[in-house]
Formats: structure tokens, sequence, C-alpha cells
């Protein structure tokens, strides 16, 4: 389905298939605007899942998921799904993590076990990084949550996962061009709603524009361009934070997307580094706990390459790790 963008689709996908009540679980840290739709807009009771390197603690969220599930029923009856997953299981917003194939696996089996309602942000999906030299064998992108949910599996029962996705990280944000992927069962709930018939498309005219630049081969082009441009990008910042940063900081090295995230001592507030680290050196980052919803993430630091070229990469992580060795000796 075509949509105005990721968020439309996240915004269409819960107005229409959660039950009011429904709890939002979420990984700890996520994507800020989404913990602001989930509260805001939806006034969802947003329960964060302690989520490392490999993603989200799916032993916890089953706990949880258990804890929670009501006694009345899972809601099965209905269109509408009793809690709602939220987590990004490829080259995540702020982490950058995959989900190995093992832990997608069991998500989707969670998701069937508690009659859930899995949403993946799979915007960053197609960013693979992509090195200039070509590798020796060909790349293979990380497989998306969608694909484990397979209608041919004996539990499938009504379908459990959607994908949103956009083309606001690979073309333009300004062209609010999106889509959504889902069972078709799920599509024609989706597609059968006053907004969609309504309106009939969510953006008619650009997404006509995008499908004859997709028949071109020029989006496909353009990707690969991105894919390389960012590849270049991440290793400049990379080598300059592993050469400058002092001890007691960490980062794992991503293999997609925009984000790198970096642990600082526990003992550092980035709130206020950021103030410290913007005006004296004039490198900004997005503080930790704003994407977090449990008030944790104090001492991290999300890092963006989407708007630097590789010189502002190198240079502002350089100038990042000045800033926060001379931060700490104050
Ligand atoms: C995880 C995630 N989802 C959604 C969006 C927004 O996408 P769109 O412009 O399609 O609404 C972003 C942008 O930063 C993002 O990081």
């Amino acid at each position: 389905m075509v949509t105005g963008s990721a968020t439309q689709g996240l915004h269409l996908v819960l107005s229409l298939l959660m039950e009011s009540s429904a709890p939002v679980f979420v990984e700890d840290p996520t994507y800020f605007f989404s913990l602001k739709i989930f509260r805001n807009d939806f006034s969802s009771n947003v329960v964060p899942v302690p989520t490392d390197e490999t993603g989200m603690d799916l032993d916890e969220l089953d706990k949880k998921l258990t804890s929670m599930k009501p006694t009345h029923g899972s809601g099965a009856s209905t269109e509408r799904y009793w809690a709602v997953i939220y987590v990004m299981t490829v080259f995540s917003n702020p982490r950058g993590l995959v989900y190995s194939s093992v832990k997608c696996n069991r998500l989707v089996q969670l998701a069937r076990k508690h009659d859930v309602l899995v949403v993946v942000d799979d915007v960053y999906n197609l960013l693979w990084f992509q090195p200039s030299e070509p590798p020796s064998k060909p790349l293979q992108p990380p497989a998306r949550l969608l694909t484990f949910d397979k209608a041919s599996d004996p539990d499938y029962g009504r379908s459990h996962v959607i994908s949103v996705g956009t083309f606001s990280k690979f073309l333009a944000p300004g062209i609010r061009l999106g889509w959504l992927e889902a069972s078709e069962k799920i599509l024609s709930r989706l597609y059968t709603s006053g907004l969609a018939l309504s309106s009939g498309s969510f953006n008619h005219y650009m997404s006509r524009v995008v499908s004859v630049a997709f028949k071109s081969g020029q989006i496909t082009q353009h990707v690969e361009a991105v894919r390389k441009e960012l590849s270049k990008r991440m290793d400049k910042l990379c080598d300059a934070l592993e050469k400058h940063l002092p001890n007691g900081c960490s980062f794992v090295k991503p293999e997609g997307g925009f984000y790198l995230w970096l642990q600082f001592p526990t003992n550092v507030d980035t709130f206020e580094f950021l103030q410290f680290s913007a005006e004296r050196y004039g490198v900004a980052f997005i503080p930790g706990a704003l994407a977090s919803a449990s008030e944790g993430c104090h001492n991290c630091v999300r890092l963006s390459i989407s708007a630097l070229d590789e010189a502002k990469a190198e240079v502002g992580a350089k100038e990042l790790c000045m800033a926060f060795k001379e931060y700490s000796m104050m």
C-alpha cells in the first residue's frame, strides 16, 4: 500500500488495528518521534523492553506480554490487536543494530503465541553499507522480519507483522511518500478505511513520479550510490572515533543506516554534555535519554551521518572526542 510516509503508515496502522487501551512494547532506546506518537497521539501505555546490541530482550518481552495479557481473551475475534510491539530489526534508530534470523523467528513466534501485532519500522533496511571496491562475495542484505511471518506456517493465524517503509531516507523526506507491507487481510482492512477510501491514495502525484523513476532504473542506481556514500561516511566517523575516543567509551560499528550509538562512562549525563559540546565545539547529537522510554541511556548519544559529508564526519568525530576530553576534566 502506498502511504504518505513511514510515519503516516504507522499512524494509520495504530488507528485501525490497535485496541484503544493497547500497550505498546518498544525497544529501549527507540525512535524518539514514535514515542511521541504513542504517548501524545494515542495515549498508549508505552512499555520499554531492555535492548542490547542484538536487539530486544525477548525473554523479558515474553514475561511482560504474559503478565499484561487481558484475562477476557486476546481479542482475536476482532480486527484489532490487544497489544503492539514496535521494533526496528534492520539498522535501527538509534542503535544501528540488526536482529539475527534466530531472533526474528523467535519474535514472530512470540507475536503468534500472544496474538499481538508487530509493527516494524523498516525505513533503513535498504541502506546497507556497500564498499566502493566490489567485495569478493555479493553482499547479503539482512532479512526483514516480515519474511519470517509465512502464511504457510501451521501456526500462522491471522498474520502478525506489518512493515512500514519510506522514500525519505534515500530519495527526499520532503516528497512525503512511503509504503506499507502486510498480509492481504490486513491490507484490505487498511484500504477500506474511511481515510483511504476518501483519499484514494495518500500521495497520488508523487507516487506516479516515483514509479516512473523506478521503471527507468534511476532509483536503483541512486540507492546504490547512496549505499556507497554512507559506507564512506561511516568509515570516516568510526576511524576517527577509534583514534580519538578516550578509554571508557564504546560503540559497535553499524553495517547500515544512518546512526551510531556511542556509550560514554556511566557517570556522564549527555544532555549536559550536549550543551558544552554544541557551545564550545559546534558538535551536536541526540542525547540517549531522549530515545529512552525508561528515562535510561543518560550516558549514551546517537550520532548521525545523514547530513555530513566524509570530511565533516571525520572532523565532527574528532571534535566530539576533544570536547569530551575537556568536559570530563571539569
Ligand atoms: C525509524 C524512523 N521511522 C520513521 C522516520 C520518519 O520517516 P518518514 O519521513 O517516512 O515519516 C524516521 C526518520 O528519522 C526514522 O528514523
